[in-house]
C-alpha cells in the first residue's frame, strides 16, 4: 500500500480555505472581488455578528449560468485565466479559482445568481463544501453569495476568531479597501441590519477619498503629483503630519487596483516627509501605483496581500520622488496660477479618470494645512492660512514684513504678530528644523567633521561598545568619529562641524545613551533617526532674544519643511482673530 495519497476534493478545499480564509473580512475580501471582476455596479455586503452568522455580499454583475455556478464551486475552476503566460499580466483581482471552493468549504453556502440575457436563475445550497441542493431561482440578475456560520465545520480555527466588534471592524475596513480601490461601484454595508455607509458611484477616485473621510479631512488632502518612473507610475493623497498614526491602517495602497500592503511603500512614503513625522508614524496616504505587470508578482501571498516587485527600488524612488513634490512648500516649483485661487482643494483635485491623478500642484489650503501644529493644546485652527500663496514670490521676504516680531514669553517663546493674529514662535523646534535640514544636505558631500584636540573617552557595556562599532560607518555618515579604545572604553575623535559643542563628552554620553536605549522601530543608526537625535541634542537651550529670533525666523523659512521639528512638532502656532473673537466673545457685552 503507497503511503501517499490524493486527498479528497473537499478536505483539500478545506486545507486551502486554511490559507485564504483566515476570518470574516477574508471572505468579504473574496466575495467582493469577484463582485468588482463581474463588472458589479453596485456591491452590497451584510454581516450578522462580525460575520461569525452571516456574511453575504450581493451583486448586479455578469452572474452565471447554472453550469458555470456548478463549475465555480470545483477548486481551480476559473474564468480568469487561461495560460500560464496569463499569470504574468493578470488583469483581475482573481486568478486562482480557489475561493468560492475554499469559502464553501467551511461555511454553509448559497449562491443565487442570474445571468442578465436568462429568464431564470439558479440556486445552489452547499454545506460543508457537499453540494445540497440545486434549483431554479426567480431573481434579479446578478449574484448573491452567502456565507452563514463560518467555520462550523471547523471548531479548531472557529476558536481564533477574535470578539464581533472585532471581526466587524475588519470587515468594514476590508469594503472601504475595496471601495477605494473602486470607485465607480455603489457600495454599501449593513451590519446586524443597521447600515453603516453606502457610499454612492464617484466619478474620481478622489471624490471616493471624500466621501470617505468627510469634508473636514478632505480639506486637508495634499495631493501628490502624477510622478514616472522606470516603468512605474504613482500618484494620490496624503494628509498632513497632524494626522499620522503609529499602526498602518490609515494607508490604502492599490497596485493596478489591486489592494496591497508592503513594507517598502510605507517606509518610502514616511521617507517622503522627511523628518516632518514622529518617530515610528505613518502618514495617512492613498497611492494608486501602476505598474506593467510582468514587473510585479501578485501571487505570492495566499491572500494576494503582498506582493513581489522585480524592482523594488524604482517604486520606491517614484513614490518618493511624488510625495517629496507633494510636500514642497509652493515656493519651490508650483506656478502662480494654481495657488493664487481660494477655493477648497477638493475642485480642483478632481481627477479626469479614476484612479490616476493629475493635480497640477499643491493647492495652497493643502500647504497651508501642513502647519498644523502636531498635538495641538489648545483648540487652533490651521495657523497661518494665507502664508502659501505669498510664499510664491519669496518666503523670506514675505516673512518679514508678515510676522512681527513682539515680545519675550517667558525667555522660551517669541511672540509674533501676523496679519491673521498672534503667533507663537517656538526657538528650540525652529533650531532642530534648521539644524536637521542642514545637515542632511550636507550628507550628499559628508558632513564636514571637527576633529577633538582631546578625544572623548567613553565607557560602555560590552554589548553596547559592540553594537557602536558595528555602527562605526552609519554615525561616521553624521560627523561622528569612533573607534575602540581597548577594553570597554570608546574613542570619540570628531564631531560634526556645524555642533556647537563647550562639552562633548556629556553631549556625547547623552547622545550615545538615547541612540542605544530608546526603543524604537526600525533601525537605531539609520541616517534620518541619527540626524533627528542629533537635532535635538544640538538644539541647546537658546538663549532667546528678539534679534536672534529674527534671525532663526529668516533661516527657518530657507527649509524645506519650515512648519515643524524634525519630530513632527510645531515650529509655529497661530491664533486667529476670529479665534481669539470667539474666545472673548462674551466679553463684549452683547
Ligand atoms: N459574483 C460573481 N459574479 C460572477 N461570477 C462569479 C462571481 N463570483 C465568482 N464567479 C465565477 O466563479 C469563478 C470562481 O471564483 P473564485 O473566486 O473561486 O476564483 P477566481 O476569482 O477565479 O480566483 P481567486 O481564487 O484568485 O479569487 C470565477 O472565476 C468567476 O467566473
Ligand atoms: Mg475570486
Amino acid at each position: 500500500m503507497p503511503k501517499i495519497r490524493v486527498l479528497p476534493d473537499i478536505l483539500a478545499s478545506q486545507v486551502a480555505a486554511g490559507e485564504v480564509v483566515e476570518r470574516p473580512a477574508s471572505v468579504v475580501k473574496e466575495l467582493v472581488e469577484n463582485s468588482i471582476d463581474a463588472g458589479a455596479r453596485e456591491i452590497r455586503v451584510d454581516v450578522d455578528r462580525g460575520g461569525a452568522a452571516l456574511i453575504r455580499v450581493s451583486d448586479d454583475g455578469c452572474g452565471m449560468s447554472r453550469e458555470d455556478a456548478l463549475l465555480s464551486l470545483e477548486r481551480h475552476a476559473t474564468s480568469k485565466l487561461r495560460t500560464a503566460e496569463g499569470l504574468g499580466e493578470i488583469r483581475t483581482l482573481g486568478f486562482r479559482g480557489e475561493a468560492v471552493p475554499s469559502i464553501a468549504s467551511v461555511s454553509r453556502f448559497r449562491i443565487i445568481t442570474r445571468e442578465p440575457d436568462q429568464d431564470a436563475g439558479t440556486e445552489i445550497s452547499v454545506d460543508g463544501g457537499k453540494i445540497r441542493d440545486v434549483r431554479d431561482a426567480g431573481c434579479a440578475p446578478g449574484t448573491v453569495i452567502e456565507a452563514k456560520a463560518l467555520f462550523y465545520n471547523m471548531p479548531a480555527r472557529k476558536k481564533f476568531m477574535r470578539a464581533e466588534t472585532t471581526e466587524a471592524a475588519h470587515v468594514e475596513h476590508q469594503v472601504r479597501l475595496h471601495a477605494l480601490a473602486a470607485p465607480a461601484v455603489r457600495f454599501r454595508l449593513r451590519r446586524d441590519d443597521r447600515e453603516i455607509f453606502d457610499l454612492p458611484p464617484a466619478g474620481t477616485a478622489v471624490d471616493r477619498v471624500r466621501q470617505i473621510l468627510g469634508t473636514d479631512l478632505a480639506k486637508e488632502l495634499i495631493p501628490l503629483p502624477e510622478t514616472r518612473g522606470n516603468g512605474v507610475m504613482v500618484s494620490g493623497f496624503v494628509l498632513p503630519p497632524i494626522h499620522a498614526r503609529k499602526g498602518r491602517r490609515h494607508q490604502f495602497v492599490f497596485l493596478n487596483g489591486r489592494p496591497v500592503e508592503d513594507p517598502m511603500i510605507s517606509r518610502a512614503l514616511a521617507e517622503g516627509f522627511r523628518g516632518g513625522l514622529g518617530e515610528g508614524m505613518h502618514p495617512a496616504a492613498w497611492l494608486w501605483i501602476e505598474l506593467e505587470p510582468s514587473l510585479v508578482d501578485v501571487n505570492v501571498h495566499p491572500a494576494k496581500r503582498e506582493v513581489r516587485f522585480h524592482r523594488p527600488v524604482d517604486v520606491r524612488d517614484t513614490i518618493l520622488e511624488s510625495v517629496t513634490e507633494g510636500l514642497k512648500p509652493p515656493a519651490a516649483a508650483k506656478p502662480r496660477l494654481e495657488l493664487d485661487s481660494g477655493h477648497p482643494v477638493p475642485e480642483r483635485m478632481a481627477h479626469e479618470t479614476a484612479p490616476v491623478s493629475r493635480p497640477l500642484g499643491a493647492p495652497a489650503g493643502a500647504w497651508a494645512s501642513l502647519m498644523r501644529p502636531v498635538q495641538p493644546t489648545l483648540p487652533i485652527r490651521p495657523p497661518l492660512p494665507g502664508l502659501a500663496e505669498k510664499a510664491v514670490e519669496s518666503s523670506e521676504i514675505v516673512l518679514k514684513s508678515r510676522f512681527r516680531v513682539m515680545a519675550l514669553l517667558h525667555q522660551r517663546y517669541v511672540l509674533l504678530e501676523s496679519d491673521d493674529g498672534l503667533v507663537i514662535f517656538d526657538p528650540k523646534a525652529a533650531h532642530e528644523r534648521i539644524f536637521y535640514e542642514k545637515l542632511t544636505r550636507a550628507q550628499e558631500g559628508g558632513v564636514p567633521v571637527q576633529g577633538l584636540l582631546v578625544p572623548v573617552l567613553v565607557d560602555l557595556d560590552p554589548r553596547d561598545l559592540d553594537t557602536v562599532l558595528r555602527e562605526r560607518m552609519a554615525l561616521a555618515e553624521v560627523g561622528i568619529e569612533v573607534a575602540a579604545f581597548g577594553g570597554n572604553t570608546l574613542q570619540i575623535s570628531g564631531v560634526p562641524a556645524m555642533l556647537p559643542l563647550d562639552e562633548p563628552s556629556v553631549f556625547l554620553r547623552q547622545l550615545l545613551d538615547e541612540l542605544l536605549h530608546e526603543s524604537v522601530p526600525g533601525k537605531r543608526f539609520a541616517f534620518e533617526r541619527l540626524a533627528r537625535v542629533l537635532a535635538k541634542r544640538a538644539a541647546l537651550p537658546v538663549r532667546a532674544s528678539l534679534g536672534e529670533a529674527q534671525r532663526l525666523l529668516d533661516e527657518l523659512f530657507k527649509c524645506e519643511l519650515p512648519y515643524c521639528a524634525a519630530d513632527g512638532r510645531p515650529t509655529l502656532t497661530e491664533f486667529s482673530l476670529n479665534e481669539l473673537g470667539r474666545r472673548f466673545a462674551g466679553n463684549r457685552g452683547g
